[in-house]
C-alpha cells in the first residue's frame, strides 16, 4: 500500500456518489471539507427539519448514511479510509475525518458501490412474498458489523407495539404546529431545487396506503396494478446502546449498510423514523420492542416489490459543489 493522495476529481466523484445517500426528507444535511489526503464530514444544521426532527436524531443518522456511502464509493475507487468519528468534542458538528490510503478494490467493493445508484426509498405496498429469515439475517449482520443492533421485529407482540407507535406518532405529528407545513415544504419541490421528496416518489393517497409509512401529501406515484392484498413487510429496527451523536452516526452507517445490502438482494426498502421523532412513542418502542435495553434509532421497512412495480425515479440531489466547502470556508 502507498499513501499517495487522491486527486481532487477522485474525491469529488466519491462525494457525488455518496450524496445519493438517503436523508430525512432528502434534506442532505451535510457538508464536506477537503484536506491533504483527508476528508472531513460536518453536519449542516441549517438543513434540520425542526418540526419533524426537533432533537436532530434524523439529521445525524442521515450524516451517518452519507459517511458509509462515501467509504463505499472511495473503496471502489481504490481508496481505503481510516475514520475518526467526532474527532473534536469541542466541535460536535465535525462528525468525522477520513484519512485515505490507496488500496486495490475487490469485486465486492465495486458491487457495493453499484448498489448506491440502484437504491431507492420505496413507499409503495409490497407483494405478498415473504422475506426469508436468511435475507433478514444477512441484513441484520451488516448492521451489527457497523456497530449497531439490527433487530427484525418478528415477534407478534413487539410488531403490534411498533405498529401502534407508528400510528400514534402519525396522529401526534399531524396535529402538531408546523409539522404539516414543514412536510409540505419538503415534498413535491421542483427538481431544480436538488432536494426534497418529489411527488413522483410518493404514492397517491388511497385505500391501499401502507399504514406503516409516513403520510406525505402531493403524491402522484400510481399504486401497483394487480393484487392489492396480503403484503408482507418486515420491519428491521436499528438500535444502539447509547443515544449520543456518535451512536446516532453509527446507526446511520449501519442503516446505509443494511439498505445497500437489501438492494443487492433485490429487496425494496424504506427508512421509517416517525415513531422515533416523538419522545412518548420512542419510549414505547424502547420499552415494548427492545425491552428497555437499547436506544432505537431508525426502522427500515423491507419487502419484495411486486413484479409489476414500475421502476422508481431517482430523487434529486444538490450539486456536489454546494456540499463541498470552498477552501478557507
Ligand atoms: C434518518 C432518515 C429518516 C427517514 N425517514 C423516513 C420516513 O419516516 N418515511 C419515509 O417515507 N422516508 C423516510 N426516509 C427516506 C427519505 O425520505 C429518502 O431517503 C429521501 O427522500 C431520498 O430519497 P431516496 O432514498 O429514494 O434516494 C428517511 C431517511 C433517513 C436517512
Amino acid at each position: 500500500m502507498t499513501s499517495v493522495e487522491p486527486d481532487r476529481e477522485t474525491v469529488r466523484t466519491a462525494i457525488t456518489l455518496a450524496t445519493r445517500a438517503p436523508s430525512i426528507h432528502n434534506t442532505q444535511p451535510w457538508r464536506w471539507r477537503l484536506g491533504d489526503g483527508s476528508i472531513h464530514l460536518f453536519a449542516d444544521r441549517t438543513r434540520q427539519v425542526t418540526a419533524t426532527d426537533p432533537n436532530g436524531r434524523d439529521l445525524t443518522v442521515s450524516c451517518g448514511a452519507v459517511l458509509h456511502h462515501v467509504r463505499v464509493a472511495l473503496a471502489a475507487l481504490g481508496w481505503a479510509t481510516a475514520v475518526h468519528r467526532v474527532p473534536n468534542p469541542a466541535v460536535p458538528d465535525h462528525l468525522a475525518s477520513l484519512e485515505l490510503t490507496s488500496y486495490d478494490p475487490t469485486d465486492s467493493d465495486v458491487a457495493a458501490a453499484a448498489m448506491i445508484a440502484r437504491r431507492r426509498t420505496d413507499r409503495r405496498r409490497m407483494s405478498d412474498w415473504p422475506v426469508s429469515p436468511d435475507h433478514l439475517e444477512r441484513i441484520a449482520g451488516q448492521v451489527r458489523a457497523h456497530g449497531a443492533l439490527g433487530i427484525a421485529v418478528v415477534d407478534p407482540a413487539a410488531r403490534f407495539a411498533l405498529a401502534g407507535a407508528i400510528a400514534q406518532a402519525a396522529v401526534i405529528q399531524e396535529s402538531a404546529p408546523g409539522y404539516t407545513l414543514e412536510l409540505a415544504t419538503w415534498t413535491g419541490r421542483a427538481r431544480a431545487s436538488g432536494d426534497g421528496v418529489p411527488a413522483a416518489n410518493i404514492p397517491a393517497r388511497g385505500r391501499h396506503d401502507d399504514p406503516d409509512t409516513r403520510r406525505f401529501s402531493h403524491g402522484t406515484l400510481a399504486p401497483h396494478t394487480g393484487k392489492r392484498y396480503g403484503q408482507q413487510t418486515e420491519l428491521l429496527l436499528i438500535a444502539t446502546s447509547g443515544d449520543d451523536v456518535l451512536s446516532r452516526l453509527r446507526a446511520g452507517e449501519a442503516a446505509s449498510a443494511a439498505l445497500l445490502t437489501a438492494t443487492g438482494l433485490g429487496l425494496a426498502s424504506c427508512p421509517l423514523s416517525q415513531p422515533l421523532e416523538i419522545a412518548d412513542t420512542r419510549r414505547r418502542v424502547r420499552d415494548h420492542v427492545l425491552g428497555g435495553t437499547a436506544e432505537p434509532q431508525l426502522v427500515i421497512r423491507l419487502g419484495w416489490a411486486p413484479t409489476s412495480a414500475a421502476p422508481l425515479p431517482a430523487t434529486a440531489r444538490r450539486d456536489v459543489d454546494d456540499v463541498i466547502a470552498a477552501s478557507g470556508e
